[in-house]
């Protein structure tokens, strides 16, 4: 297996919301990325997305203008697995939740990287032990689940599946701390601990909402107010994206069979309907004049 001094140049899989930060944070750490996604525009959006970021630090003095340039100079994107895997060290997949795309990436991946190569998942809730069963090597595949933003968010939860070994866990540590995150080891375990715990409350204000008991805006500041929550659950429900908050209720509820996990149908209609939250430009909140989220999406005003 590579040792973490070997690992120089690293494969992003998906540039969404999470691949487009996860790359900044391993190019702002000296690392080569190749950034690929199926969709050129979401490449061009993660390019800007990226950008913005880093003049955002450069701003606040948190990086200079030659780091600003550096990262941007080890980033390069493709728009085809292939080319874009060809001699990496390592890889992160931060492509779409969905199961059946992760499986095909992940039997794609085993035949078009180096056998010492670990490959690790973002994956918010599908099963590790299941996604490293497509693999040939499945004491290297393991879950690095980023929290988004990725650029200012601390913990890398680290998931062990069955199969994974001590040395990649080891790896993936190693690793997560030199970008400056602190790594976090739980098992494999539908939602891990993050999302077990955060899914639930946010559909539980879902259910809140659609039942009358109040706004989308009081819901979410009796949160900040009340629990000091930096934004409240439906405001991080649409940064997270609602497609991605759905998608991992289903498998939370699919794993343990327990009503207590079913997607408030609220959440299903919206997603059926394209509101995805910010990257859609509406969700709870309105994104499309002003970034701010202030506005409270025409679905919900009173
Ligand atoms: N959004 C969050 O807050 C969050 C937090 C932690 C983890 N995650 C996880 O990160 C992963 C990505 O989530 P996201 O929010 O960035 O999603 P997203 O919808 O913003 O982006 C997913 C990207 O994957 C691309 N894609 C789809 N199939 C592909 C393929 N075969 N090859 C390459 N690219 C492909 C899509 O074109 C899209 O650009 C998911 O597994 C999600 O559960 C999300």
């Amino acid at each position: 297996m590579k040792t973490l001094e070997q690992i120089k140049k690293v494969a992003v899989v998906g540039a969404g919301t999470m691949g487009n930060g996860i790359a900044h944070v391993f190019a702002q750490s000296g690392f080569e990325v190749h950034l690929i996604d199926v969709s050129k525009s979401a490449l061009e959006r993660a390019i800007e997305t990226i950008k913005k970021n880093l003049t955002r630090l450069l701003q606040k003095e948190k990086i200079d203008e030659a780091t600003k340039e550096k990262t941007l100079h080890n980033i390069t994107t493709f728009d085809n697995l292939y080319d874009g895997i060809q001699g990496v060290d390592f890889v992160v997949e931060a492509a779409t939740e969905n199961p059946e795309i992760k499986f095909g990436l992940f039997r794609d991946m085993d035949k078009r990287t180096g056998k010492d190569v670990v490959l690790a998942t973002n994956t918010s809730s599908i099963s590790i032990t299941k996604i490293a069963a497509q693999t040939g090597r499945p004491d290297k595949v393991i879950g690095m689940h980023f929290m988004n933003p990725v650029p200012i968010m601390k913990l890398v939860e680290v998931i062990r599946g069955y199969s994974t070994s001590d040395e990649t866990a080891k790896l993936v540590f190693a690793l997560s701390e030199k970008l400056g995150k602190v790594p976090v080891e739980v098992n494999d375990y539908p939602g891990f601990v993050a999302n077990r715990i955060l899914m639930p409350m946010i559909n539980e204000a879902i259910q809140a909402l659609q039942t009358g008991v109040a706004g989308v805006k009081e819901i979410d500041t009796v949160l900040k107010l009340g629990a000091n929550f930096p934004m409240g659950p439906l405001q991080l429900a649409d940064f997270i994206g609602l497609d991605v908050c759905l998608a991992i209720l289903d498998v939370m509820y699919e794993g343990f069979k327990d009503p207590k996990y079913a997607p408030n149908p609220l959440l299903v209609n919206m997603v059926q309907a394209g509101k995805l939250g910010v990257k859609s430009g509406e969700g709870f909140y309105d994104y499309s004049e002003s970034k701010k989220a202030e506005k409270v999406s025409s679905m919900f005003r009173k």
